[in-house]
């Protein structure tokens, strides 16, 4: 995974149909999805339940791109170890979910795998400056996290903009996440997000049988990305 900021479109699998995930995966991954964005909830930190180490480890074998697993649950740290075994290439935790996150993101690494660090909408970047030598990848999320098809947080761009002050030439990814669709997604591209999670905005009016509208709804998401880009 050589690091690039070119823009990267992460379809969310929380938005597919949860009786046929390989053949999801394969479909976003053949209609143009650069990373496969895996949301994992536990009831608790987020008021939804999705799935735990095991259904990720069978995912694994259908994504020939990026895993980028998202742990909303708390505590975290006791399941670090079974998602890095599970196959995940990035692994974020959420600042929130506990009191050791410095601790959390050194086990990430310590595991082999990429480490992010979200932030949900109403955490500020004052605690970040001290972890930026432990992340790969900041996420700053666009909705309060739990579930798929909610309205953008305009008040998160910029944040955005800040953090990707903060970050200057380190080798960081900014991933935003949360009602990313071809009308916001400039924005966020603008402010210097490089990664962009989107679920309804990717699944809608396709299928397995179906899958070209994947690709048309990834097309859209890059190019309104890519020109605010160009905008900026
Ligand atoms: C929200 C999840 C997101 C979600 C995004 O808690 O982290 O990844 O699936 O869904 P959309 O793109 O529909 O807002
Ligand atoms: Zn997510």
């Amino acid at each position: 995974m050589a690091f690039d900021r070119s823009i990267k479109i992460a379809p969310s699998i929380l938005s597919a149909d949860f009786a046929n995930f390989g053949q999801e995966i394969r479909a976003i991954e053949a209609q143009g999805a650069d990373w496969v964005h895996v949301d994992v909830m536990d009831g608790h930190f987020v008021p939804n339940i999705t799935f735990g180490p095991p259904a990720v480890k069978a995912f694994r074998p259908h994504v020939s791109t990026v895993m980028d697993v998202h742990l909303m649950i708390a505590p975290v740290d006791p399941y670090i170890d079974a998602f890095a075994e599970a196959g995940s290439d990035i692994i974020t935790a959420h600042l929130e979910a506990g009191p050791h996150i410095h601790r959390t993101l050194q086990a990430i690494r310590a595991a082999g795998c990429k480490a992010g660090l979200s932030l949900n909408p109403g955490t500020g970047l004052e605690d970040v400056a001290y972890l930026l030598d432990l992340v790969d990848m900041v996420l700053v999320m666009t909705v309060n996290p739990g579930f798929g098809g909610q309205k953008f947080i305009a008040s998160q761009v910029d944040k955005v903009r800040r953090l990707r002050q903060m970050i200057g030439d380190r080798p960081i990814h900014i991933q935003v996440d949360g009602g990313i669709t071809p009308e916001t997604a400039p924005l966020v591209a603008k402010a210097g997000a490089d990664v962009l999670v989107a679920g309804s905005a990717v699944f809608k009016g396709g299928s397995v049988e179906n899958p070209a509208p994947y690709g048309e709804n990834i097309r859209a998401i890059r190019d309104a990305a890519q020109s605010g880009l160009q905008s900026a």
